[in-house]
């Protein structure tokens, strides 16, 4: 069973789960490091049932949820059905149905690790934020539990945070960062055989902004 299809199969049970791998925690050290505010437009790539999208229309945003799975957007719809500040759209990692420059913030919670290539949906990520915006990547350390790619499909076993800060840069970001989210995701195999216990990094930049079209101009 690809990505896909694992993500369309656990939607419904998905908020139950995440919330045994790790808390609330996590997406309040993504928005302290974004400094969100009120008004503002974020993007939540690979949102699943709406983890990080439900703080932010908390805290006054407007959110466009981009995920795969259809089943995970539909969780988000019925769980957000009082809510105008959300809109969903179907689409992947190569090439997210957002414009270009759209976005003052995007975030990614436990989503690079599924993507095929990082540094290639980093860059998509970057595409689609306003210039001056922020980009949020919330993940796993670099780690050695293989049940999480055999059965949660996790494509890559976490990361090391200078390459993420690396991917990050090259993508064109400024004032790119990381630190300790402070707790760790944890994981049982099935039948309880193996357990996980991974650090939670943040990985954050800002998109510069567009230098003045008069330099180009001057060897004319
Ligand atoms: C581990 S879940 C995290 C969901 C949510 N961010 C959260 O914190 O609860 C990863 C999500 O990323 C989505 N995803 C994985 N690979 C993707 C890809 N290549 N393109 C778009 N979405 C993807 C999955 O469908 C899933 O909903």
């Amino acid at each position: 069973m690809g990505s896909k299809d694992y993500f369309d199969e656990v939607a419904q049970r998905w908020d139950e789960m995440r919330e045994a791998f790790f808390s609330d925690a996590v997406r309040q050290k993504a928005y302290s490091v974004a400094d969100v505010q009120p008004g503002g437009l974020a993007a939540d790539i690979g949102a699943g049932s709406g983890f990080v999208t439900e703080g932010l229309i908390g805290k006054g945003l407007r959110v466009i949820a981009v995920d795969q799975s259809a089943s995970m957007l539909e969780q988000m719809r019925s769980k957000f059905s009082t809510s105008n500040s959300v809109e969903y759209r179907l689409g992947r990692a190569e090439s997210l149905p957002v414009g270009d420059d759209t976005v003052d913030y995007v975030f990614a919670n436990m989503y690079l690790h599924h993507v095929e290539s990082p540094p290639q949906a980093i860059g998509e990520m970057v595409r689609i934020l306003k210039p001056g915006g922020r980009l949020v990547i919330t993940d796993l350390d670099e780690h050695s539990f293989e049940f999480l790619r055999t059965e949660q499909r996790d494509r890559w076993l976490g990361f090391k945070r200078e390459d993420v800060q690396g991917w990050l840069s090259q993508a064109g970001l400024g004032m790119v960062a990381t630190d300790c989210v402070g707790e760790n995701c944890c994981a049982q195999s099935e039948g309880g055989a193996e357990s996980a216990s991974v650090s939670i990094f943040v990985a954050y930049g800002e998109k510069a902004p567009a230098s003045g079209a008069a330099e180009g101009r001057q060897d004319r």
